[in-house]
């Protein structure tokens, strides 16, 4: 065994149903083909999302059992604020439903229409939210970011001379700077303490605040520990210290690195967006010591928070998303490297070269991985980011093609994943026979929640596929 074994006992079991590989066909069939409308019931290893799939502990199930339901003050709430505040120092802490209400609260109370905001690279919700509140969003990760086979440790930095460019044309059109640890969209890569140092003092000689997307916080912390020079001996809760120190605020979806099925927030320094926000959090998610949340949900993410930065649960989390990719990579399928934290990318574009991106690649072994072997993996490329060129209906493509195998934290054995290692394996060994989608029914935002496709059959054409 090459990995740290858990460092927990399972208390609770959720059975699985079998499904056999025609009743797969039907629900792909009604499902038209996206796997977000298939049944969770009907799935045997879903690694759709590693969000607000994670399993609780002993300590944050009795937490929910200390929950105080009281409209204003809860105590939960003050717990909920202590824990946040030790850990990122922000003064004002404004809990959210999720993360995407967080970013909406501040997107909606900072941007004016005709701002961009900066990124790494954007998640898709918080993409969609600049959007709506009238910025343009602008990914500057780093070259190495964008090239999978590219073994740089930090390949989620931002390119810092490109942001102060921006940050220099784009005077008094940049409300906030935000820096998203891991960078999920680039393939959960990390953020180095270095960059973000750097990051920051580009921020503040243009006078620009910076904001960590911090929902893999922890995992990102390992990373520093274990790659950076000098960051060796410092533990993974003070690196996260310190990197927060750097910034002004954050959002955060607890449902990630907080530990929990559900919940966020939304932390920062400046007094009068704070209370802009509170503001806006009433009328939308609640008074702001529950802010969408019922106070039980409060106390298990003070206490969710507290656990992630245990290193016994990162080695064994981290290693345990490495041994799924080294097993994959072995057998020469082309994925991310070095894998992330969260998840295993599989770099679509190589594997399946002869579907092109307007034909989505990542999805055909989406569909292949869930038809034959009952495993949900997510697209990450034209299918979620694609969009149409208003004057020619051409898709501009992202520069990435993959697929996103996300592991929830504390869920699955070796065994399953071995299971997955060895389904990934066979459809690459088959990947001569995946073939392309098209698009049946769009949505004008986040189309690859609803969406329908259809496989295109042998010799036909999917036109410009958007
Ligand atoms: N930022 C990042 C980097 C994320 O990965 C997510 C969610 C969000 C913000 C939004 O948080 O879901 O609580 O509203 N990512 C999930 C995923 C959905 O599957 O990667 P949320």
């Amino acid at each position: 065994m090459n990995f740290p074994a858990e460092p927990f006992r399972i208390k609770v079991v959720e059975p699985l149903k079998a499904t056999t590989r025609e009743e797969r066909v039907r629900l792909l069939e009604e499902a038209g083909c996206n796997l977000f409308k298939v049944p969770a019931d009907s799935i045997y290893v879903d690694l759709l999302t590693d969000s607000g799939t994670s399993a609780m502990s002993d300590r944050q199930w009795a937490a929910l059992m200390m929950g105080d339901e009281s409209y204003a003050g809860s105590r939960n709430f003050y717990h909920f604020e202590a824990a946040v505040r030790d850990l990122t120092g922000y003064r004002y802490i404004i809990p959210t439903h999720q993360g995407r209400m967080a970013e909406n609260l501040l997107f909606q109370t900072v941007v004016k229409p005709g701002d961009a905001v900066p990124n790494n690279i954007h998640f898709d919700t918080t993409r969609a939210n600049a959007e709506q509140a009238g910025a343009l969003p602008l990914d500057l990760v780093v070259p190495e970011g964008l090239d999978p086979s590219d073994r740089s440790p930090f390949k989620g930095n931002m390119d810092t001379a490109k942001l102060d460019r921006v940050l220099t044309d784009r005077k008094g059109h940049v409300p906030i700077v935000m820096l998203t640890i891991t960078n999920n969209s680039g393939g959960g890569q990390p953020v180095s303490m270095a960059n973000a140092r750097a990051t920051a003092e580009v921020c503040r000689r243009h006078g620009v605040p910076l904001f960590f997307d911090a929902c893999r916080f922890a995992e990102n912390a390992w990373f520093i520990q274990q790659r950076e020079e000098g960051m060796a001996n410092t533990s993974v809760a003070d690196i996260a210290r310190g990197m927060f120190g750097l910034g002004d605020g954050c959002t955060m979806s607890a449902k990630k690195d907080g530990l929990v099925n559900i919940g966020g927030f939304l932390a920062l320094n400046d007094e009068t967006w704070s209370d802009q926000v509170k503001q806006r959090l009433i009328l939308v998610e609640g008074f702001p010591t529950y802010g969408g949340l019922a106070g039980r949900d409060l106390e298990a993410i003070a206490q969710g928070l507290r656990e992630v930065v245990d290193e016994n649960y990162l080695a064994f989390r981290i290693g345990q998303v490495r041994e799924l990719a080294e097993a994959v990579s072995d057998a020469g399928v082309p994925i991310v490297q070095p894998p992330g934290g969260h998840a295993v990318y599989l770099d679509a574009k190589s594997i399946a070269p002869h579907i092109p991106p307007h034909e989505f690649p990542g999805q055909a072994i989406v569909v292949a991985l869930y038809r034959d072997y009952g495993i949900r993996g997510v697209e990450i490329g034209s299918f979620m980011f694609g969009s149409e060129d208003p004057a020619t209906g051409v898709l501009i493509a992202p520069p990435l093609e993959l697929v996103r195998l996300a592991i929830p934290r504390r869920v699955y054995t070796k065994a399953q994943l071995a299971y997955v290692a060895r389904s990934v394996i066979e459809v690459y060994r088959k990947r001569d026979a995946l073939r392309g989608f098209r698009i049946t029914k769009g949505a004008p935002f986040l189309r690859h929640f609803t969406a329908s496709l259809e496989e295109i059959p042998v010799g036909a054409t999917a036109g410009h596929g958007v």
